[in-house]
């Protein structure tokens, strides 16, 4: 109780944000081993059936869920990755949660590592993502993803390795 407390005082939210902000960061985090296991079927619990997304080139303008899904498989297609999730924060809106659920809009920073079959060279990509969130029946899921890039991309020799799914 007092730890509880002491967390309060310290992050000034309430113990009903803090449990919606662990749901937040629960579906926000859960994109990585999503992507890296190609498991794109469990996009489902990461964004909304209606989600809109903006990553860059023919990921740019995507629309709904199955196409979210699509072009997602499609963009890592015969590489091996790994989506290392860093800062994130929550901005939790508590707002109207009668008209249409709980809102909320998040940034979380990511590497993203991108390894070529065996032998070829390995790039790394510096950004972060920036989402609205709301909660529906299912849970928290994203509406709207944007993607930022930092800097410019890494590349060097992956060490070699067994080759791609
Ligand atoms: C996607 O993001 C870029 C860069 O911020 C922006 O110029 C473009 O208008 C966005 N596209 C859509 C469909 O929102
Ligand atoms: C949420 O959106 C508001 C308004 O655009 C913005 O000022 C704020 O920085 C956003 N919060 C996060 C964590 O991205
Ligand atoms: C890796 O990238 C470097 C620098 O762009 C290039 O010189 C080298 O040929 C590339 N190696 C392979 C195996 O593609």
């Amino acid at each position: 109780m007092r730890l509880t407390m002491c967390f309060i005082i310290l992050a000034g939210l309430s113990t009903a944000q803090l449990t919606d902000w662990e749901r937040i960061h629960q579906t926000l985090h859960r994109y990585a081993p999503v992507i890296d296991t190609k498991d794109f079927a469990q996009l489902d619990q990461i964004f909304s059936p209606n989600a809109h997304l903006n990553y860059t080139g023919f990921l740019s303008n995507v629309n709904g869920l199955p196409a979210i899904q699509a072009g997602l498989a499609q963009s890592v297609t015969g590489l091996r990755t790994q989506h290392l999730l860093g800062t994130t924060i929550i901005d939790i809106d508590h707002g109207f949660p009668t008209l249409g659920g709980k809102k909320a809009n998040s940034t979380t920073y990511f590497q993203a590592s991108l390894f070529a079959e065996a032998g070829t060279n390995l790039t790394t990509l510096f950004g972060y993502y920036v989402d609205d969130l709301s909660q529906g029946h299912q849970g928290w899921r994203i509406d709207n993803r944007k993607l930022v890039f930092q800097g410019t991309s890494v590349q060097g020799n992956a060490a070699p390795g067994p080759p791609s799914p």
